[in-house]
């Protein structure tokens, strides 16, 4: 798989609208943890890194924000900036989040807990990885 956007259901509703997303329907993978990202000061970039096995799906559930995804060979940016759509972003893609607005809340959710020894933070050894080298 390569990373995409998934369209979430929009239930509209005059009292306030409702999307989600549960796995198999919208999800690709069962959810182990949780996080958000807040309080971005301007300027600032998060998640300069890989990961070994974990997936994701990050969503802009408020605001707006920039994932950058690089294969080991080229970049895409991918622009978030609603709560009804997502990022699938499977294993051993390095990823970057940047361009946060003021008050974004960024929400991800992965198949794995934390594990600190999952991540490649290193963008050369990242590359040797995948290409391979
Ligand atoms: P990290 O994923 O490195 O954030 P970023 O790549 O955006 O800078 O996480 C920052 C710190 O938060 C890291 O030292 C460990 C901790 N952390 C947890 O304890 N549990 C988690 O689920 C996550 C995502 C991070």
């Amino acid at each position: 798989m390569i990373p995409k956007i998934i369209e979430l259901p929009k239930i509209y509703d005059k009292r306030g609208n409702l999307s989600f997303f549960q796995h198999p329907s919208n999800l690709p993978f069962e959810i182990e943890r949780t996080y958000w990202v807040y309080d971005v000061p301007g300027g600032e970039k998060r998640g300069s890194h890989a990961f070994k096995e974990q997936q994701e799906f990050i969503i802009a559930l408020s605001g707006s924000f920039d994932v950058v995804i690089n294969d080991g060979k080229e970049e895409k940016s991918f622009s978030l900036n609603r709560s009804y759509y997502g990022l699938y972003i499977p294993k051993m893609y390095w990823r970057r989040l940047e361009n946060f607005s003021t008050n974004s809340l960024a929400l991800i959710v992965s198949d794995k807990p934390y594990s600190e020894s999952d991540y490649i933070r290193d963008f050369d050894e990242f590359k040797t990885l995948v290409n391979g080298k």
